[in-house]
C-alpha cells in the first residue's frame, strides 16, 4: 500500500502522521494487489480491499439499505442507518483504527456536523480524546451528538473553513486528523458505499451524490475503477455530483472547465452539511465526473425542500445535504430504463428544522 498524489503524482509511505503531499494536495491510497473477497459484515466486510493493520474498531457501520423507489425508478442508498445517523461512520471507523494502530491518544476534526458526531462516537468506542471544531451556525441535533459522546466540541466563529484554520493548529500540536477528506484513509471507508451498490444491483447507469469537500463522490468512483481493475466489471456508473444554493465551487470549476475549485466568498444554503467554499478534493471530484462522463449541478434552497418532501412521501427522512440527491435526479437528462442510484447521505432527524 502506497498514499499517492492525485495532483502531482508523487508517492509516499504511509508514514505515521502523513496526510497531505508535500505539494499540498490530498493523497489517495494506492494498492499493489488487491483481492475481491468480502466476507462478514459491515465495512470490515472489505478488509482484503482496505488499509488494515492493527485492530478494528467498528459499531457496525454499513451494510445499509438500497430501497427501491416507490413513485420513480430508482434506488435509494438509506445512509441515515448508519450508527450516528450519516455515512460518515464508513470513513471514521477507518480513520479512528489507524489513529489507534498509529498509536494517537487524540483525534481532531473540523466539521459541519456529522463528520464530527462521528468522529466523537468512535473515539469514545475506542477509548481515546476527540477534538471537534465546528461553525457556530451547526444543527443543535449535531451539536447534542457531539456532546452526548463526550468529545472536546469547540465552536469556532465563522464557516467550515474557519474551523478547518483551528484544527491545522490543533493537529500541529500532535492529534490525528480526522477531517473528511484530507484524510486519505477516510475516502477508504467511504468507497465501501460502492462496493455494498455493487454486490445489491451490480453496476447503476448512474450515481447521484451530494457534494462538500467531494470526499465522498472521489470515493464511491475509486470503489467502482478498484472493481473494474479487479475485473469484477467492465463499465463504470457515471457520477452525478450534487452541490447547494450558491456554494457550488466544484459545480462552477467543472462548468469552467478547470480542475480547482476557486474559493467562494458567499456561500448560503439550507444545506449547512455541504456548505463548503473551499473543497479538500476538489481535483478528485472533478475526476470522478468527467472521467465517468457524468454531471455536476447545483439545486436551489426551494428545491431541497420539495425534496425533502418528495422523500418523505416515499417514507424516508432526509437531512437537506441529502435530499439535493433527489433535486438534482429531478433535473437530470434520463433515459428509459436508466437504474439510477441516489446517496441519502444523513437522517432527517440531524436538522429537522428545515421542514418546517
Ligand atoms: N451529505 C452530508 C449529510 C454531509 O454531512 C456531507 C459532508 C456531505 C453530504 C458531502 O460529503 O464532503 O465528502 O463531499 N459533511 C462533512 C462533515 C463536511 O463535516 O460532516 P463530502
Amino acid at each position: 500500500m502506497e498514499l499517492v498524489c492525485p495532483r502531482c503524482g508523487k508517492r509516499y509511505k504511509p508514514t505515521k502522521g502523513r496526510y497531505l503531499c508535500d505539494c499540498g494536495s490530498v493523497l489517495l491510497v494506492s494498492y499493489k494487489n488487491m483481492k475481491w473477497a468480502p466476507r462478514g459484515e459491515g465495512v470490515w466486510r472489505y478488509k482484503s480491499c482496505l488499509p488494515h493493520k492493527g485492530k478494528h474498531f467498528s459499531l457496525q457501520e454499513g451494510g445499509t439499505p438500497l430501497v427501491k423507489g416507490r413513485d420513480r425508478d430508482v434506488y435509494y442508498k438509506l445512509e441515515g442507518d448508519n450508527p450516528t445517523g450519516s455515512f460518515k461512520d464508513r470513513g471514521t471507523a477507518v480513520v479512528v483504527s489507524r489513529a489507534v494502530s498509529e498509536g494517537f491518544k487524540t483525534v481532531s476534526t473540523a466539521s459541519t456536523g456529522n463528520m464530527g458526531a462521528s468522529i466523537a462516537a468512535y473515539a469514545a468506542y475506542a477509548d481515546i480524546k476527540a477534538r471537534i471544531f465546528v461553525p457556530s451556525s451547526t444543527p443543535i441535533n449535531k451539536l447534542s451528538q457531539i456532546i452526548a459522546y463526550g468529545a472536546e466540541l469547540v465552536k469556532v466563529k465563522g464557516t467550515f473553513h474557519d474551523a478547518v484554520a483551528r484544527l491545522w493548529d490543533d493537529v500541529s500540536k500532535g492529534s490525528y486528523l480526522a477531517v473528511t477528506g484530507a484524510n486519505p484513509y477516510y475516502i477508504e471507508g467511504e468507497k465501501t458505499i460502492g462496493y455494498e451498490i455493487y454486490e445489491d444491483i451490480g453496476v447503476p447507469d448512474k450515481i447521484i451524490v451530494p457534494m462538500g469537500t467531494g470526499g465522498l463522490i472521489t470515493s464511491i468512483y475509486k470503489a467502482f475503477t478498484e472493481l473494474k481493475r479487479m475485473r469484477k466489471i467492465r463499465k463504470l456508473p457515471q457520477m452525478i455530483g450534487v452541490q447547494a444554493g450558491n456554494c457550488s465551487p466544484i459545480v462552477n470549476a467543472y462548468s469552467e472547465g478547470v480542475d480547482r475549485a476557486e474559493r467562494m466568498e458567499k456561500c448560503n444554503t439550507i444545506a449547512s452539511a455541504i456548505m463548503i467554499k473551499t473543497p479538500f478534493n476538489d481535483l478528485t471530484a472533478l475526476n470522478a465526473i468527467r472521467k465517468s462522463k457524468g454531471d455536476a449541478l447545483s439545486v436551489s434552497d426551494a428545491e431541497i425542500r420539495h425534496a425533502i418532501r418528495g422523500l418523505g412521501e416515499e417514507g424516508i427522512f432526509a437531512e437537506p445535504a441529502s435530499a439535493t440527491a433527489l433535486a438534482a435526479y429531478e433535473k437530470i437528462e434520463k433515459e428509459k430504463g436508466d437504474k439510477v442510484a441516489l446517496i441519502i447521505t444523513g437522517s432527517g432527524l440531524k436538522d429537522p428544522s428545515a421542514v418546517i
